[in-house]
């Protein structure tokens, strides 16, 4: 009997780059294929299936993926059988590229053709051909996608799909297609499904999660869906991302200060303080736009937690439009940031402007910002020595350590020391404010 359940297991590994939702679609790989009598493993020499989950944002993360392809390609030589999978962003604006490129893979399929896998495994192992399937499904926002989530305590929600907004330097429109959002019944099912297997966190993913709703008839806008979702009993904390500062509304502002359970963390992409270059870039707002909208949220939410995105060396960005952003950086004091050098991405618009930027000039004012923003975190961390803030506890802070480790409510990594579980909530008194996180002890 054993030997039979062993013959038929199959082991799956799946390599993820990039964002939220494509760690988040990693789990759905793993949900579909676990349905299919896949295990997952993280030892990739024991795979009989591997998927690549790419991204494509910028083009080192492009790099770095054909770099890692290359390396798959002895794994197979060892092991004839290995099925080679590539999936995410790469694969959705690639295509049969990659298999030209590299003749070793298998499968290649786009953003919205996960459901399928299991179908396309299946043909090419009866049929022995290679397998492309990257044509946009319409109904994705239709399908209710199973997921292999692991964590127990806290899960990634996908609440829309794609993005309508292109910006012209991204390429997200193309590889994640139309923006859809999901009906907000199966979202309310999937938490409450959650909520009952012990989940008490959610994140709500999107990549202009303010425009929930556009496209479905049911009239549910995102502060709507907010207070949908609060009202199940078990989750305790509720998160989103991303956040498009153009369609930050004062619903939500409200919503953020009247719902407990709604963290005090909010991602606002800035990407620039410059108006010209925020306008060539048709984010959509200026920099008076957003930060009013952050001195209002500040208002409704004290202690709020302020991450945002930047992007240096745009295309054209002048000296007195970088001065801008470090102006901006100064006056919005954000308690960390993502910062990313421009890069030129295919099929963009901004990919075609003359102005492109010596890798120098984005290089320097990249360490600008970075040495700005590093003072500010631990400015901002400092201040909040001495603070009572609500933690909940994730598990010890490194193997066999003592310090135990979680999450504050703005999101912030807190170790500290003291007495408790997994999963429970605890109050920890600051004790320390770092560059990278808060120290604290249990009161
Ligand atoms: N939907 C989200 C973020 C998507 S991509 C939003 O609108 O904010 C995540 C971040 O990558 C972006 O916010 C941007 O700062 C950065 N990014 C996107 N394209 C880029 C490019 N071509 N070069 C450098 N950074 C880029
Ligand atoms: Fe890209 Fe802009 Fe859409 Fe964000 S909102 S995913 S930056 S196009
Ligand atoms: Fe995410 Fe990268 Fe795609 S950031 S949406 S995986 S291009």
């Amino acid at each position: 009997m054993n030997e039979m359940v062993s013959n038929t297991e199959k082991l799956l590994h799946v390599m993820t780059f990039g964002c939220q939702m494509n760690e988040h679609d990693s789990e759905r790989i793993a949900g579909v294929m676990g349905l299919e009598g896949y295990t997952c493993t993280g030892d990739v020499e024991k795979a009989d299936l591997i998927i690549v989950n790419t991204c494509s944002v910028r083009d080192k993360a492009e790099h770095k993926f054909y770099s890692e392809l290359g390396r798959l390609r002895k794994y197979k030589k060892a092991k004839p059988d290995l099925l080679i999978g590539v999936a995410g962003c790469i694969a959705q604006q690639e295509g049969e590229k990659i298999i030209r490129r590299a003749p070793y893979v298998d499968l290649v399929f786009g953003t919205s053709n996960i459901l399928n896998l299991p179908a396309m495994v299946k043909r090419r192992v009866e049929h022995h051909v290679r397998v492309t399937e990257v044509d946009f499904d319409r109904e994705y926002n239709m399908l209710d996608l199973p997921a292999d989530r692991g964590d127990g305590l806290k899960a990634w929600v996908s609440i829309m799909y794609g993005c309508d907004n292109f910006c012209s330097y991204c390429v997200v429109p193309f590889t994640r297609g139309r923006e859809m959002s999901r009906p907000s019944a199966s979202i309310h099912e999937e938490i409450s499904r959650l909520a009952a297997d012990g989940y008490k966190e959610v994140t709500l993913l999107g990549q202009n999660v303010n425009s929930y709703g556009k496209g479905l008839e049911e009239g549910v806008d995102f502060p709507a869906l907010l207070r949908l979702i609060h009202d199940i009993d078990g989750i305790e904390r509720i998160r989103f991302v991303t956040s498009h500062p153009k369609d930050l509304s004062d619903r939500l502002i409200e919503a953020m200060a009247e719902l407990p359970k709604l963290c005090e963390g909010l991602h606002l992409p800035m990407q620039s303080g410059s108006d010209g270059v925020l306008s060539r870039m048709r984010r959509g707002y200026t920099f008076a736009e957003y930060y009013d909208k952050v001195k209002r949220m500040r208002q409704a939410v004290p202690d709020l937690y302020l991450t945002s995105d930047i992007i240096v060396g745009f295309p054209g960005e002048t000296d007195e439009d970088f001065r801008a952003t470090v102006r901006a950086l100064e006056m919005a004091e954000f308690d960390s940031i993502f910062l990313f050098q421009y890069s030129p991405r295919p099929d963009t618009q901004a990919g075609t402007l003359p102005e492109q930027l010596a890798d120098d000039v984005k290089a320097e004012r990249f360490n600008i910002v970075m040495d700005l923003q590093q003072k500010m975190t631990l400015k901002k961390n400092s201040f909040r020595v001495g603070m009572v803030q609500e933690i909940m506890v994730e598990g010890a802070s490194k193997k066999g350590s003592e310090l135990m480790n979680g999450r504050n409510r703005g999101g912030a990594i807190v170790n500290f020391e003291g007495e408790c579980r997994r999963g429970e909530l605890v109050n920890v008194l600051i004790t320390e404010g770092l560059g990278y996180c808060l120290k604290g002890k249990i009161t």
